[in-house]
């Protein structure tokens, strides 16, 4: 069975709380965003890395299954007057934007809520240039998160990852429960 985070929790997503274990400094220290990059942020629910990203870099494609969720993340960019940020609407086996339009795609606490994960990360693939980040839950008791029995372990997305020749770049060990990994597309 897969986990897929309640709609209606999207507020949760934005518990200033967050920045204590998912702190988005410290992810723009590792990550770098430059301001001629194209990213995909991937499962972007209401835009918690999104909005801040838009402000670093040309453009990010918003990409969600749920038009809630982008509804959501587009209103709050809006509020902000961030107008860089492309929703679209994907589904389980397929995101239409073209080949290669994106420079960076990332799947912040996405890939344990893939139904087709084969099917996916191929698009994901065909769709990214330069860099895939996956960052997602380790199966360990935290503050928030998925139950522990949905969480996929990280040796477990690595060797998934590499099976389907995505060539693993980083480990980063930067987040207290999650797992931060960049791969080649
Ligand atoms: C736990 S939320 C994470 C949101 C955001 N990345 C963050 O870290 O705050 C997961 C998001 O992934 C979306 N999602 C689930 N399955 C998806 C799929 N196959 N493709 C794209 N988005 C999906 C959900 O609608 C939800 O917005």
């Amino acid at each position: 069975m897969v986990f897929k985070f309640p709609e209606d929790n999207w507020q949760v997503l934005l518990n200033p709380e967050r920045e204590s274990w998912q702190n988005l400094e410290e992810f723009f220290s590792v990550v770098k965003p430059k301001k001629d990059e194209v990213w995909a942020d991937i499962g972007c629910g209401p835009g918690y890395f999104t909005l801040p990203l838009a402000k670093r870099v040309n453009k990010v494609y918003a990409i969600d299954s749920s038009p809630f969720m982008l509804s959501k993340c587009l209103e709050r960019a809006e509020e902000e007057g961030i107008d860089n940020i492309e929703a679209v609407e994907c589904g389980e086996e397929r995101i239409p934007i073209g080949d290669k339009e994106v420079d960076i795609s990332l799947l912040a606490n996405l890939f344990h809520e893939l139904l087709k994960p084969e099917e996916f990360m191929e698009e994901v693939r065909r769709i990214t240039r330069d860099r895939v980040i996956i960052i997602d839950w380790h199966p360990v008791p935290s503050p928030a998160g998925p139950p522990i029995e949905e969480r996929i372990p990280k040796d477990e997305v690595l060797r998934f990852m590499e099976r389907r020749n995505f060539k693993p770049l980083e480990d980063i060990p930067v987040f207290p429960y999650h797992y931060f990994l960049i791969f080649e597309p």
